[in-house]
C-alpha cells in the first residue's frame, strides 16, 4: 500500500483515473445531456449501480467523469462521504437547507454570514415558515443556550464575511452534537487545505469554488461535501432541485486543486507583507486579519487553521472623510475595484457599514482587500501612492 502522501503530492494526483481519461493527465470535460446505453440490460445495470451509490452515468444531470473525478478529490480532501457541485457559490450555500428544514423549525445562522445567504434566510426561509435566528459569531460553546427543542441546524462561516471573526467551530459542533442538531459551514475562506470541519464532526461543508479552488476568476461554482449521515438527503434534494455544475466547471475545479497549495502559500506570504506594511501606516486604525497576532481571532486561527487567507479588512482613522476614502480607492492602479476574491489578481472594495456588514454600524471607514499573486512590493507602491493622494 502506498504511504499517505504529503498534501502537495496528494493534490497533484487526486481524482486521477487513467482508464476514464484514456490516459490523459486531466480527465476531459464531456458535456452532454443524453447518454446512450448499449441495451436494456446496460440501462438496468447503470440504474442499479446508481441506486447502490456507485458511480454510473445515465443522464447529463447526474454528472459525468469530470464531475466524478472532482467529487472524489473533494471527498478525499475534506474527509467526506459525498460531494455535489452547483452552478454558483450561493447555490451551494442555500440548497442544503432544503435537505433538513421544514415549516416550524428553528435555525441558527451566524450573524457574520455572507450577505446573499443572509438574504435567503431572511426571505425565502422565513416565507416557508422556518424561524431564523442570527447568532454572535463569537458565541462559541454558549450556542448551547440558543438551541431549542425545534432547532434543526446551525450554519457557520469562519472567518465571517467582512468582519472576519473566527468562530470556535469545534465548540459549536460539540454543542450541536449533544442535541442532535445538524451543522453546516461555509468553508470557502479556509479552502480544504487549511481547515476540515467534517473531520471535527460537522455535517456539511460548503466551498464557493468560484474563489480559491478554481482560482482564476473565470468560473462560478460551489461544492457541498457531506458526512455519511447527511449525504443521501443532500444528494436527493440537489437532484430534485435540478442543481448542476457544468463538466467544464468541474474540470477547472480539479485543475485548480492541482495548484491550490502553491497559490495559497504565495498569497499568504504576500498578504503578510502587505499587512505588516499597513500596520505601520499612520492612516490605519485597525486591521482585521485572523493571521495577524493583534487580531481577536488569532488564538483560534493558530489552533484550527494550518495557513492564512488572502483577505483582510482595515479601517481608516476617524479623521478621514468618506470622500477621502473613495479617493484612496480611486487612486489605486494595480488593485482592481471589484467584488469577489480568491483569484490571481488583487482586489479592493469599500464596506459601507450596515449595508454590507450586518448589524454593525461602526465600520463605515472600512475597506476590504484581497491580495493576489502580484509582487507585494508593487502592491505596496500602489497603496503608498493612494495614501499620498489623500494627504
Ligand atoms: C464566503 C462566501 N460564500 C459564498 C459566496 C458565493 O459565491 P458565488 O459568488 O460564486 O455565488 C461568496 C461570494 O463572494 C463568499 O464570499
Amino acid at each position: 500500500m502506498r504511504k499517505r502522501l504529503k498534501i502537495d503530492s496528494e493534490l497533484v494526483h487526486l481524482g486521477r483515473d487513467l482508464d476514464k481519461s484514456s490516459g490523459y493527465v486531466n480527465i476531459p470535460p464531456y458535456e452532454g445531456s443524453t447518454i446512450l446505453h448499449h441495451d436494456i440490460a446496460d440501462m438496468k445495470n447503470r440504474v442499479r449501480l446508481q441506486m447502490n451509490g456507485e458511480p454510473s452515468f445515465t443522464y447529463g444531470t447526474e454528472g459525468g467523469p469530470a464531475h466524478q473525478a472532482f467529487y472524489e478529490a473533494m471527498n478525499q480532501l475534506e474527509g467526506g462521504a459525498g460531494t455535489w457541485a452547483y452552478g454558483t457559490g450561493l447555490a451551494g450555500c442555500v440548497t442544503p437547507f432544503f435537505a433538513f428544514v421544514q415549516a416550524g423549525d428553528h435555525v441558527l445562522v451566524t450573524d457574520s454570514v455572507y450577505g446573499p445567504t443572509r438574504d435567503f434566510c431572511e426571505t425565502l426561509l422565513k416565507r416557508l415558515g422556518v424561524e431564523v435566528e442570527f447568532y454572535d459569531p463569537l458565541i462559541g460553546s454558549g450556542i448551547e443556550r440558543l438551541i431549542r427543542q425545534n432547532t434543526r441546524l446551525i450554519y457557520m462561516e469562519s472567518p465571517g464575511s467582512h468582519t472576519l471573526e473566527m468562530q470556535d467551530v469545534p465548540a459549536i459542533i460539540a454543542a450541536a452534537k449533544k442535541k442532535d442538531v445538524i451543522t453546516m459551514i461555509d468553508n470557502t475562506y479556509a479552502t480544504p487545505l487549511n481547515f476540515n470541519p467534517l473531520r471535527l464532526g460537522a455535517d456539511v461543508v460548503i466551498h464557493a469554488a468560484t474563489k480559491y479552488i478554481c482560482g482564476h476568476s473565470d468560473v462560478l461554482m460551489s461544492t457541498v461535501t457531506c458526512s455519511e449521515r447527511t449525504w443521501p438527503e443532500v444528494k436527493r434534494v440537489s437532484k430534485i432541485l435540478g442543481q448542476y455544475a457544468s463538466a467544464q466547471s468541474c474540470y477547472l475545479g480539479l485543475r485548480g486543486l492541482r495548484t491550490l497549495k502553491v497559490r495559497m502559500d504565495a498569497i499568504g506570504a504576500h498578504t503578510q507583507a502587505v499587512v505588516d506594511w499597513l500596520s505601520q501606516r499612520k492612516e490605519v486604525e485597525s486591521i482585521l486579519w485572523p493571521a495577524y497576532p493583534k487580531d481577536p481571532g488569532y488564538a483560534i486561527y493558530k489552533r484550527d487553521f494550518s495557513g492564512p487567507i488572502g483577505l483582510f479588512c482595515f479601517t481608516f482613522k476617524p479623521n478621514f472623510t468618506d470622500e477621502q476614502i473613495d479617493k484612496f480607492l480611486d487612486s489605486l492602479t494595480l488593485f482592481g475595484l471589484g467584488y469577489s476574491w480568491g483569484g490571481f489578481e488583487s482586489l479592493i472594495l469599500r464596506c459601507y457599514g450596515k449595508r454590507t456588514v450586518r448589524n454593525r454600524t461602526d465600520l463605515d471607514r472600512m475597506v476590504r482587500v484581497y491580495i493576489g499573486l502580484e509582487d507585494p512590493s508593487d502592491l505596496i507602491t500602489d497603496l503608498e501612492h493612494a495614501f499620498s493622494a489623500i494627504q
